[in-house]
């Protein structure tokens, strides 16, 4: 394949306090790493697909992988349907950076496009990973999905030598410069391994770490379905989004 898409899931989810690793925690019945993995089996182009994990759930990363390939050859919706999905399990590191980077070490040396997707963005529709891999190849830069802000955004002092300072309003951000950005974030693959292997180690955001090796980065209009489920209030809005469009 031309194209890898690196799924990202091997974070705690403490922010969910759901008792485990977040992408394992059902959603309507099925793992979200089910979903994310349905919406990159999805794709229009066949993709290496690398899921990361932590330790303890390689061998159920496999067996949800394995659940999602049979459903995917049973339906005729699925544009590709593979009869074995190029798809490894790989261990995960201490942080998603980490994580990326023991990824991006099993890419098949036909690879010309990487996306790096979290599994935690378990409805984006495959139409997105398909957009991002169209702007990768047309523009040869890095891509990432973007909503605009909505709300009116605030600079607001975190640290102040005087408390009482705490929580001024230091500025309001004009807006119309914002997006908030999502993933799969798609980048040519040479660019995406320079710029992991030269970036410092707190870089959480890939696109953050491809500008900051200056290379170009732009970003392309996003799916409100790509939101990250990371709180219960995100979950629970998930669960309703799909239970609606069962019905
Ligand atoms: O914690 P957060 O929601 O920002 O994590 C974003 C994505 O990165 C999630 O899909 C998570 O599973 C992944 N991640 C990872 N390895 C880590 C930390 C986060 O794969 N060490």
């Amino acid at each position: 394949p031309l194209v890898a898409v690196i799924v990202v899931a091997a974070g705690s989810g403490t922010r969910l306090a759901a008792g485990q690793p977040k992408a394992f925690v059902p959603l309507q019945g099925q793992p979200m790493l089910a979903h994310a993995l349905r919406g990159v089996t999805g794709m229009r182009e066949p993709a290496q697909i690398i899921l990361v994990v932590p330790a303890d759930r390689v061998v159920e990363a496999r067996q949800i992988a394995a659940g999602v390939n049979i459903r995917a050859e049973a339906d005729p919706s699925v544009s590709a349907p593979v009869s074995a999905l190029d798809l490894e399990v790989v261990v995960g590191g201490s942080s998603r950076q980490e994580s990326v980077q023991r990824g991006l070490a099993r890419l098949h040396p036909s690879v010309e496009i990487v996306l790096v997707h979290d599994a935690a963005r378990a409805l984006t529709p495959s139409a997105l990973a398909d957009a991002v891999v169209d702007a990768v190849r047309a523009t040869g830069h890095g891509v990432i999905p973007g909503l605009a802000v909505s709300d009116t955004i605030k600079r607001v002092a975190e640290t102040a030598a005087d408390a009482s300072q705490l929580g001024t309003v230091l500025g309001t951000v004009d807006r119309s410069e914002l997006a908030a950005v999502q993933t799969p974030q798609g980048f040519p693959r040479h660019v995406l391994i320079a710029a992991v292997a030269a970036a410092s180690p707190e870089m959480t955001d890939d696109a953050a770490i491809v500008a900051a090796a200056g290379h170009p980065v732009r970003v392309i209009a996003g799916h409100p379905l790509a939101f990250k489920i990371t709180t219960r209030a995100d979950l629970d809005r998930a669960e309703h989004l799909l239970a609606a469009a069962r019905t």
